[in-house]
């Protein structure tokens, strides 16, 4: 058994690969991972490729391969479920061009908590037909229920996130699902804040579609996302967002010939992100060998502390208290949260301001040392 204030992994080992924790406690893993000395191998592999070879499409393809394969087994999903995306804005808007408005069934029903970028997809949708109703954020959760007064038999599609960008609210998307499955409707999960810090399952949760970029808890990049679609779905889907990568065979070149892959890369577009796809791989795999149900430990450990220490400081926290019902990220109330952002990484602290709250996102590689010192640095912050 680890000590209580351990996590049951090498935590030491951890954090020699990350450089930056030599200057700086980064918390704001909601916003951006650090660095890793495995996601930076990555990135100048696929530079000495381009420099070295010039070109090689074959091994760029096979490395994306691969980055598709490590996100489907981190969501419990089969390879040709996943398609890879470059912004959860792209995979979102594109399960909703694949949707037909024209009917009776046209309402989206979505949570105040989805990111912007969620609501704004469906909102766009609204020319094409669809109606989007809007489920309740209460003290910073949502409550289930709320969706099943909302969904009813003119629901085309359900929105969910998996952690609530502001405060780490999760939702049991598995509940909400089958509320969606049960009146006939599909159901999109936003797993951004989730995905590499709760453990996914997208099989047993059984939700339609889901989707995470990499830049968060996966210790990635920005400009690569992966989509999950349930098998059953896929061929039922035409997304009006497409491009030659998302036809049966990219290499046919037939302009002429719009032919829909049977897998769920119809719903690639162009060329991929082939260096991002690098970095998430590499990512990926080194939150893999850890494993997230042990992550997942101890970031209810961290959020323990992080919930227990504000209050002592007289801090306000956002939302829930239940560690079991959060991610890590815990949103404190301030009065000026992008100047308490600059304030302390002044002090060598990296936060994340959203709106009227400044969030601490700790990760795996993260101390309670550490959020003691972050926590006594907003404590301070705040005060001045
Ligand atoms: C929950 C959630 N969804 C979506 C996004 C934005 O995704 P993208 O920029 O890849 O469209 C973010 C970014 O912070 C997020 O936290």
């Amino acid at each position: 058994m680890p000590a209580p204030h351990l996590p049951d992994y090498d935590l030491d080992a951890c954090r020699c690969q990350i450089p930056l924790l030599a200057t700086t406690i980064p918390m704001n893993n909601c916003s951006q991972a650090p660095q890793t000395l495995a996601t930076r191998a990555a990135a100048e592999r696929y530079l000495a490729s381009w420099n070295g070879d010039g070109m090689d499409w074959d091994a760029w393809m096979a490395e994306v391969r691969l980055a598709r394969a490590a996100f489907a087994r981190l969501v419990g999903a089969d390879e040709d479920e996943i398609a890879v995306c470059s912004s959860v804005s792209e995979a979102v808007s594109a399960v909703a061009s694949a949707l037909d408005f024209s009917g009776r069934r046209r309402r989206v029903v979505a949570s105040e908590a989805e990111f912007p970028t969620v609501g704004h997809a469906w909102l766009a949708q609204a020319r094409r037909g669809a109606e989007v109703a809007w489920v309740p954020v209460q003290g910073g959760v949502v409550d289930a229920s709320d969706y099943e007064a909302r969904i009813d038999d003119d629901t085309l599609a359900v929105s969910a996130c998996h952690g609530y960008y502001l405060d780490g609210f999760v939702q049991d998307v598995r509940q909400i699902a089958e509320l969606a499955r049960a009146r006939g409707a599909l159901s999109f999960v936003d797993a951004y804040q989730t995905a590499g810090a709760v453990p996914i399952d997208v099989h047993a949760m059984g939700v339609d579609c889901l989707a995470s970029g990499c830049l968060k808890y996966l210790m990635g990049v920005p400009g690569i996302a992966f989509l999950y679609v349930r098998r059953a779905l896929i061929e039922r889907l035409e997304p009006l967002v497409t491009g030659w990568f998302g036809r049966v065979d990219p290499f046919a070149f037939d302009a002429k010939r719009l032919d829909w892959s049977p897998t769920a890369s119809r719903f690639d577009t162009g060329t991929p992100p082939v260096m991002n796809a690098y970095v998430a791989r590499a990512g990926i795999e080194s939150l893999e060998a850890l494993g997230v149900d042990r992550i997942r430990r101890w970031h209810e450990v961290l959020a323990q502390r992080l919930i227990d220490g504000g209050r002592a400081r007289g801090l306000t926290v956002l939302g829930t208290d239940d560690v079991a019902r959060k991610t890590a990220s815990t949103a404190f109330v301030v009065d000026d949260a992008h100047a308490v952002e600059r304030a302390m990484r002044a002090r060598g602290v990296l936060a994340s301001a959203r709106g009227p709250v400044i969030r601490l996102a700790p990760h795996y590689y993260s101390t309670l040392d550490d959020v003691d010192t972050a926590l006594d640095a907003l404590a301070a912050v705040a005060r001045a």
